[in-house]
């Protein structure tokens, strides 16, 4: 590893992603309710509808937009959400957002009348469903075969749209599957069913699709457009004067599976004063996990820049969903707005043409707000204003105006910013040799902007802080380091580390295996960090059969 230096950084990370593309057909493809999932399952707020539950719910609230999603990682949710407040904004309509593994099938048999929905669908693993939406996808497939002349869904009326990456041998293939399936059970699709591409322009995709998909609908439903009224769908209370400055320990991020792991031991790959790669070994005793040669590490980042809240960080806030059929409340009941932020929000996230549209009517003053409405229509204007620069939104509201955007209800940022999600590793060691001390191999994301900035990584270079506070010989190499507050002093066991070392972590299991038998030949195709697993599998046939 320590001689990829020469390789052309593009070359490089274009082998990496055809990797993970690669690596990611075998891995991805597990239908059980993955750990990640349970993380985002918070017990408390999971609305989970019995049939005359959900139609009641529908009923006694009045909505009469259902939008359902399959997600993985919070595209097709951020989307699904979107279109939400769009219709209710937009159109006065009484919207929901349901999560596919929240909602019984049965419900669409006796889907009440009346009501209009909307599946916003992403793409796996070879081609199939995402995690939360495998059980909704076998049921309506079923449906669909055994379904004689009878069409039991013909009250249904849906719109449709499609996730999904054209690299992939099955693109878009969920949607598709869906699509046809409700069409033979009776239900008639509205407007030109959409497809996102995740390697061109997954945004524009679903802005042009939304805005045809409006127009057919306002005919079919004889819509009206209403000026655009901001409807919080969270509460956020303040509550009284507690200055709570202790940051949420690992309880915040609240999930059974997930863990405080320690990291042992870091170092650099590269010889380079550019770029990095590190090794990391964790330690997982006492914790419980547990993992097998060829699974993922699921590391939570940390998200450190913040959305001009500075005095009000430390107060301590209820947030609350307005009516049952919000968004899912994923924040603990008693947090701060430092917290939420931190370790809530993907706050350094590619800024989204409609989150700019959304913020504009908060603008400070009448110029600034012109130019985010300006900069939101404009799909050329946007890319070379922030997305070529890699802002986030807090960049791109700096570059409008340098008032505070102090108007902007932080209930909608709540709702329109994307979750804080995971960022996944191949485990890069065997578990024969270390069963308790995975490592991973990760490349640091930097890269150089327009603007003369750079753009940050947010785990990784949160990693490579980690590892120069471990120190010892070649800690790294970078000279450009971010510095990041820690977060929580923990024990100091390990006397070699000037802090203790931890990151919130989970382990991801994959269908990614050696062949049962040590004699068999494998070839190995893994550029980049897609040589990680194959360390592991190299370590392994090495105990197996040592050469
Ligand atoms: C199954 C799987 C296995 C993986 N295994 C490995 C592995 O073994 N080793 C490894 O190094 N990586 C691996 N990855 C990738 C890894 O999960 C992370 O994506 C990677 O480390 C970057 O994380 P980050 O938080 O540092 O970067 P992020 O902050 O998440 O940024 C990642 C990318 O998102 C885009 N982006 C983010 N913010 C912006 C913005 N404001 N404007 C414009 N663009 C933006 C950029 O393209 C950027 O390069 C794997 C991924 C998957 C799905
Ligand atoms: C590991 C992995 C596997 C994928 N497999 C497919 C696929 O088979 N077909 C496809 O059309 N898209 C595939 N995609 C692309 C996703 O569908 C696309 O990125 C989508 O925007 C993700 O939506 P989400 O964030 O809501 O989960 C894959 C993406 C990843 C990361
Ligand atoms: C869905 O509802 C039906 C009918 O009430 C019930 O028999 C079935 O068990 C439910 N399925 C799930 C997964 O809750
Ligand atoms: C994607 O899915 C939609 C919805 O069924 C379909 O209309 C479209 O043809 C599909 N696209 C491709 C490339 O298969
Ligand atoms: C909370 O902190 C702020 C800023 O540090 C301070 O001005 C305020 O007086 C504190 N309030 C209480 C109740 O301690
Ligand atoms: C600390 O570093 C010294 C010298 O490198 C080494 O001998 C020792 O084992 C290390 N201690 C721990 C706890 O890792």
């Amino acid at each position: 590893m320590a001689n990829l230096d020469p390789i052309d950084t593009i070359v490089y990370l274009i082998l990496l992603t055809v990797s993970f593309i690669y690596l990611a057909k075998f891995t991805f493809a597990t239908p059980e309710k993955s750990a990640y999932e349970s993380l985002r399952d918070d017990p408390t707020s999971t609305i989970n509808y019995g049939v005359n539950d959900f139609v009641e719910s529908l009923r006694t609230s009045g909505k009469t937009f259902v939008i359902f999603y399959g997600s993985q990682t919070g595209t097709a949710e951020g989307f699904a959400n979107a279109l939400s407040k769009e219709g209710s904004q937009r159109f006065g309509l009484k919207t929901a957002v349901v999560d596919l593994s929240d909602f019984n099938i049965s419900c669409l048999r006796n889907f009440p009348e009346g009501i209009f929905a909307t599946f916003i669908m992403a793409t796996y693993g070879e081609g199939e469903p995402t995690d939360n939406a495998v059980a909704f996808y076998q049921s309506v497939m079923e449906m669909a075969e055994s379904a004689s002349d009878e069409k039991p869904l013909d009250a249904l009326r849906y719109a449709c749209f499609g996730l999904g990456n054209r690299a992939y041998e099955h693109y878009n293939a969920t949607m598709y599957g869906i699509d046809a399936a409700l069409q033979i059970l009776g239900a008639r699709r509205i407007g030109e069913a959409g497809e996102g591409d995740d390697a061109g322009s997954i945004e524009d995709d679903f802005l042009s699709w939304k805005e045809s998909m409006w127009s057919d609908l306002s005919k079919e439903l004889s819509l009206q457009e209403t000026e655009m009224m901001y409807q919080p769908l969270f509460s956020v209370e303040e509550l009284a004067s507690s200055n709570n400055t202790e940051p949420p320990d690992e309880g915040a991020i609240n999930a059974q599976s997930t863990n405080l792991i320690r990291i042992t031991k870091s170092h650099e790959l590269f010889n380079s004063h550019h770029r990095n790669c590190l090794h990391v070994e964790f330690d997982l005793g006492g914790t419980g996990m547990n993992y097998e040669t060829g699974d993922h590490l699921a590391i939570w980042p940390i998200d450190l820049s913040v959305f001009g809240l500075k005095d009000k960080l430390s107060i301590s806030i209820n947030i609350n969903a307005v009516d049952q059929t919000a968004p899912k409340v994923q924040f603990p009941c008693h947090t701060t707005y430092d917290a939420v932020i931190r370790f809530y929000l993907e706050i350094c996230a590619p800024v989204s043409r409609q989150l700019i549209l959304s913020l504009a009517p908060f603008a400070p003053d009448e110029d600034s707000k012109a130019a985010a409405i300006g900069l939101g229509n404009s799909r050329q204007l946007f890319h070379t204003r922030f997305t070529s620069n890699y802002y986030n939104i807090a960049q791109a509201l700096q570059s409008l105006t340098p008032l505070p955007w102090a108007n902007v209800p932080f209930s909608l940022l709540l709702e329109s910013i994307p979750r804080l999600q995971p960022r996944y590793y191949s485990i890069s060691s065997s578990y024969f040799l270390q069963p308790k001390q995975p490592s991973i191999t990760c490349v640091v994301e930097s890269v150089s902007c327009g603007d003369g900035g750079s753009f940050k990584g947010l785990n990784t270079n949160h990693l490579l802080w980690l590892t120069s506070k471990i120190g010892g010989p070649a800690s790294t190499n970078n000279n450009d380091l971010l510095e990041y507050p820690i977060t929580k002093v923990r024990n100091n066991a390990d006397s070699n580390c000037t802090v203790p070392i931890y990151v919130p972590a989970y382990i991801r299991h994959s269908k990614f295996r050696l062949p049962k038998t040590s004699k068999q030949p494998i070839i190995m195709v893994g550029p980049g960090t897609g040589v990680a697993p194959f360390r592991a599998f190299i370590q392994e046939r090495d105990v197996a059969a040592p050469i």
